[in-house]
């Protein structure tokens, strides 16, 4: 009995590596430009899931991981994606950057999950510190963040 039901595991596992998986890293048609301390930091902690250069591990592509992650990755790009930035509205860029500082300040991003295996992805007090001037250098008109987002178009 316990031969069978090993044998019945043993093939779906097999079986199920045949489900495809969307891997796909789509051209990054307007990557956000940012200062190179922030795109270093954005780059080293959440591109991985809100970009369109997704670095896609050997354990990725071996189901069921492989649905977990992929599906992270999708409900992430369609969340966020810097890789489209330059397309979003001054309005939604706004909002977006004001949940970047929200989930980065309460330290829910980078994911548990993800940091668990990307142990470097994790923010220290200084890249919290970098994204907290970033994201707030957006609301002062004054800045090339501001003007070259377009928030001037955009009345509060
Ligand atoms: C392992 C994948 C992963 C990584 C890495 C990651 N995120 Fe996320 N992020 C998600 C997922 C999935 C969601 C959507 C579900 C949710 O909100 O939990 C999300 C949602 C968000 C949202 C909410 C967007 C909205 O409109 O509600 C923001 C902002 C965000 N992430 C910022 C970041 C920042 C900043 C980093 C890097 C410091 C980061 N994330 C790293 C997976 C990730």
């Amino acid at each position: 009995m316990l031969k069978w039901i090993l044998a019945i595991l043993i093939f779906a596992v097999i079986v199920i590596q045949f489900i495809p998986v969307d891997r796909s890293n789509p051209a990054a048609s307007a990557a956000l430009h940012a200062p190179d301390e922030v795109m270093n930091i954005l780059k080293n902690s959440c591109f991985d899931c809100h970009s369109s250069s997704t670095v896609w591990p050997w354990y990725s592509k071996v189901a069921p991981v492989s649905f977990f992650i992929a599906h992270h990755v999708e409900e992430a790009r369609d969340e966020l994606n810097f890789s489209v930035w330059q397309d979003y509205p001054a309005e939604k860029k706004s909002k977006k950057i004001d949940e970047v500082w929200e989930h980065v300040e309460k330290g829910d991003m980078p994911l548990k999950s993800y940091l668990v295996i990307h142990k470097s992805s994790r923010l220290s007090q200084t890249d919290k510190e970098v994204l907290k001037s970033w994201t707030q250098s957006f609301l002062e008109p004054d800045s090339t963040e501001y003007q070259s987002a377009g928030m001037e178009t955009f009345e509060k």
